[in-house]
């Protein structure tokens, strides 16, 4: 498909310029540098340079060669522009460095058409372009300063030092958008488009199947990319979810019923009181990853040990995809991939309808295939479910305690009317106790900690600004549970924090 390339210098800086490239009706894909090559840029309409952690004199310092940057129209973004300068024969100093918003003035230029004379952009750099390359010109300077954009005199070369992607830059879409518009980039990622390449894509890979088997979990991808394959195959088809007893209240019920009236039956295993067993005792965060992980596997091999199956569906997503040959010294914090997660022994050809799209056009291929919306909007829940949302061992009072309390918060935010505001919401809670009174007694209780994010990707995460009222309804709801006796509000960022408490 045609497309507008991505090259990635740094995990996730990448895909939000992909998402936005998409949502302006474009297609693109993202490909890390150390596998950008002629003829992958020659394949696309147009170039962006992500941005990136590093500093372009630093010592293996991510590069491509110079010569991708003339074969199309390009548009480097903060590291992206650094490494522009530098390959083309300008010059990169340390500065003071810039964070945050910042006033840019405009000279001139078609990137600005459509901006003021000074308008609002999102830095985040320490390096500047002390000196452009032969050939180009300022087009914007920054409020310190600095160069804050440039373009080349004749070819579609273009920078800028700051991140058109990110939202605070009020008019970075239509930056991104006068870029796509320079480079003649097509038109060809709607929701009807994006439907089809999807149904397609699926005949293809499921074409040749005897029987497909899908590992369901009621949550929105698993959903999406079973009932696409429904929908394209008549192969027998066998559903089989299995719940470990760490999902959400109710929800192994209506994930079942929801299936079920899609038209997907389920092989439903309860194995709650086998997994609990192994818990036992586990107080380590990591460890409890692993105990999951080995019993999902063991669980899931024995539900179907009769079923004949040749093929698998997976609900993978495209950061997955691209993320999956690893960059070389990317940093896991946490070990999510996998756990809760299939065996690699397998002997099944994978089939996975979703490994194009990011999880917002995942929502959007949901709702226009009819899913209700209170299934495509669900919160993100991690693998090892309500696990990671409890410090220290998981008993089945604190298990008992974070589900009733993770109701309560996502219950208020709905009835609030900002559930789907905020990326995810829940309770958390350890072993810490709080000396209360409840019913003129002296009660000690468990601290319970309200943690709700907003994030575009949950690579970083900002504390929701939750309504003050809000936040007591929910106080007081929770602290009359019988085993509590104060409640908290986290109010850090991730980073530092991450998302999850384990
Ligand atoms: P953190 O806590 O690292 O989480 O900021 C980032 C996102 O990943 C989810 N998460 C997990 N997902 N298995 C998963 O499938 C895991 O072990 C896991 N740990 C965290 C988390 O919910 C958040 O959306």
């Amino acid at each position: 498909m045609r497309h507008v390339l991505v090259i990635s210098f740094g995990g996730q800086y990448a895909h939000l310029i992909s998402r936005r490239v998409r949502d302006l009706g474009t297609y693109s894909e993202v490909v890390p540098y150390f596998r950008a090559g002629r003829e992958r840029v020659l394949e696309a309409d147009a170039v962006i340079l992500s941005g990136g952690p590093s500093s372009v004199y630093q010592e293996g310092a991510p590069t491509i060669p110079e010569e991708l940057l003339k074969l199309r129209p390009t548009l480097g973004i903060c590291y992206g522009f650094q490494l522009m300068a530098k390959l083309l024969g300008g010059e990169v100093k340390r500065g003071k460095g810039e964070y945050g918003p910042t006033k840019v003035r405009v000279q001139d230029g078609p990137l600005f058409e459509g901006w003021g004379e000074e308008e609002l952009v999102w830095m985040s750099h320490s390096d500047y372009v002390s000196s452009p390359p032969p050939g180009f010109r300022v087009t914007a300077w920054s409020e310190n300063g600095y160069v804050a954009a440039f373009q080349h005199e004749s070819l579609p070369l273009y920078g800028v030092q700051f991140h058109p992607e990110v939202s605070h830059t009020r008019k970075g879409r239509k930056l991104l958008s006068n870029f796509l518009k320079l480079s003649k980039a097509p038109k060809n990622w709607s929701n009807e488009e994006m439907m089809k390449v999807v149904m397609e894509e699926t005949r293809k890979q499921v074409k040749g199947c005897r029987h497909v088997l899908a590992a369901v979990s009621g949550g929105v991808d698993s959903t999406v990319a079973a009932l696409v394959v429904k929908r394209v195959s008549e192969v027998p088809f066998t559903a089989v979810l299995v719940n470990h007893g760490l999902m959400r209240k109710g929800e192994p019920e209506q994930a079942v019923n929801m299936l079920k009236n899609l038209g997907i039956d389920v092989v439903y295993v309860d194995a709650s009181s086998e997994f609990l067993k192994e818990l036992k005792g586990v107080k380590d965060c990591e460890e409890k990853r692993k105990v999951i992980g080995r019993k999902f596997i063991e669980v899931f091999s024995r539900a179907v040990e009769g079923v004949d199956f040749d093929c698998l569906v997976q609900g993978t997503l495209y950061p997955d995809v691209i993320e999956s040959g690893a960059e070389p010294g990317a940093d896991r914090i946490k070990s999510h991939h996998n756990v809760a997660g299939l065996p690699e022994n397998l002997q099944a050809r994978l089939v996975e309808p979703l490994r194009f799209l990011y999880k917002d056009e995942v929502r959007r291929l949901g709702l226009a295939l009819g899913l209700p919306r209170e299934v495509v909007m669900r919160h993100p829940f991690p693998g090892p479910g309500l696990a990671v949302r409890i410090m220290g061992e998981v008993t089945p009072e604190k298990l008992e305690v974070v589900r009733e309390a993770s109701h309560v918060v996502e219950e208020e935010l709905k009835r609030a009317g900002v559930y789907e505001d905020v990326w995810q919401a829940f309770a958390a809670v350890g072993d810490d106790k709080w000396v209360g009174v409840k019913g003129d007694a002296r009660a000690e209780g468990y601290l319970v900690t309200v943690r709700i994010v907003v994030s575009e990707d949950a690579m970083t995460a900002d504390w929701y600004r939750a309504d003050h009222e809000l936040l007591d309804r929910m106080a007081k709801r929770i602290s009359s549970m019988d085993k509590v006796t104060m409640v908290t509000y986290a109010v850090t960022t991730k980073p530092p924090s991450t998302i999850e408490p384990c």
